[in-house]
This record gives C-alpha cells, sequence and structure tokens, in this order.
C-alpha cells in the first residue's frame, strides 16, 4: 500500500484534508477493492471505507465481521479509516467531512447502475461528488458473490481476497 506519506496536520495556510469515502456492502472486501483503496491513496489524503446498507443484499458476514476484516487491511494506517452507517452515503459523508464518494468501475455493465446512484447522490447533496476509479484488470471479473459462490463449491479463491477473508470464507462454509 502507497502509505509511506501521511498527510501533515492541516493548518492556517495549508490546504485542508482531502476526504473521500468509499462506500460499499463489502461482504466480503476482496482484492479488487483493495485496488480501489490504493488507487484511491494516490488522490486523496484519507479514505473512510464505509460499510453501507444496500437493502436488495442479505449479507453472509455480520456487519461487525465486515468491519473487522477490512480493518485487518490496513493495519497501523493512519490514512485509511473504517466506518459504518445504515443512513444516506451523502449524510455520513457530511458527517465525515468527506468531499467525495469514490465507486470502482469493472466493466461498462457497472456503469448504468453507478450513474443513477451517481446522479441521485448528487441530487441529494450537490457539496459531495463522486469519483469513478477504474479496477485494475487483474480484478476486473471479481465480485463478492462470485467469491463467496466460488467458496462455498470448495473453489480455489487464493489470491483473490487477502488471507484472513479467505480464512472467515473457509470458515463459513465447513
Ligand atoms: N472489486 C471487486 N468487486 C467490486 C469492485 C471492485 N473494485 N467494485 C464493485 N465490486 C462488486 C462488489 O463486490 C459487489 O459485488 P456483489 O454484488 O456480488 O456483492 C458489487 O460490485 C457492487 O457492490 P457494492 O460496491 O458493495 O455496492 P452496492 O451496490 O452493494 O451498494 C451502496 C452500494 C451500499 C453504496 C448503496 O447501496 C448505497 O449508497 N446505500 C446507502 C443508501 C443511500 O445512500 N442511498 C441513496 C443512494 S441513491
Amino acid at each position: 500500500m502507497n502509505d509511506n506519506q501521511p498527510p501533515s496536520p492541516a493548518g492556517a495556510d495549508e490546504q485542508p484534508l482531502r476526504i473521500a469515502l468509499y462506500p460499499g456492502t463489502f461482504d466480503p472486501i476482496t482484492n479488487g477493492h483493495i485496488n480501489i483503496i490504493e488507487r484511491g491513496l494516490q488522490l486523496f489524503d484519507r479514505i473512510i471505507v464505509t460499510v453501507a446498507v444496500n437493502v436488495q443484499k442479505t449479507p453472509l458476514f455480520t456487519l461487525e465481521e465486515r468491519l473487522d476484516m477490512i480493518r485487518r487491511c490496513f493495519p497501523g494506517s493512519d490514512r485509511v479509516a473504517v466506518g459504518y452507517t445504515d443512513g444516506l452515503i451523502v449524510d455520513y459523508a457530511l458527517h465525515k467531512g468527506a468531499q467525495t464518494i469514490i465507486r470502482g468501475l469493472r466493466a461498462v455493465s457497472d456503469f448504468d447502475y453507478e450513474f443513477q446512484l451517481a446522479l441521485m447522490n448528487r441530487r441529494l447533496e450537490r457539496s459531495v461528488d463522486t469519483v469513478f476509479l477504474m479496477t485494475g484488470f487483474r480484478w476486473i471479473f471479481i465480485s463478492s458473490s462470485g467469491i463467496k459462490n466460488a467458496a462455498r463449491c470448495k473453489g480455489k479463491i487464493t489470491g483473490l481476497v487477502p488471507e484472513h477473508v479467505e480464512r472467515a470464507l473457509q470458515e463459513k462454509f465447513t
């Protein structure tokens, strides 16, 4: 992770911190998500990885399990924080002082949904903007559901998720 240069605290004549929210269900976090966070750290001083509620999904992992798996991906980092909201993403962004929402795009098929989400968020709160980052080519085929399905059928998921996530999936499906 490119985490070597933590931002200095904002003083009177310094730029304010650029804080971004990276929301998602993270059921579980994958190497594709981590790729987006690492790219985001090149653009923002701090990223708040935010577990949010998608009412159409019933997560396999509890909220605490998902938060813990995310935290363990970034030990000791003062540039990656982990949060949770069951409300509007834009409200949480304002509450946390974040000016930007990060979303990852994997393929054209993601665009329609992401476009609607970004426009709705902009309609709800104009001061918060959405930035799309391309997922690295290696991770373009990954989704949390795909990984859960593979793990459920005892498929090999090594290298697609961090080791502690792989172990957590194996435990769920033993
Ligand atoms: N690498 C791997 N997978 C990726 C990925 C990447 N870079 N980018 C996206 N994905 C996958 C996720 O794993 C997930 O897979 P799954 O569907 O198999 O679980 C899927 O793409 C997208 O899921 P996610 O990023 O978790 O978003 P979501 O659609 O589940 O939820 C919320 C998006 C939570 C941010 C959205 O529902 C939300 O904003 N909710 C809060 C309520 C709110 O503010 N509503 C108003 C907005 S209109």
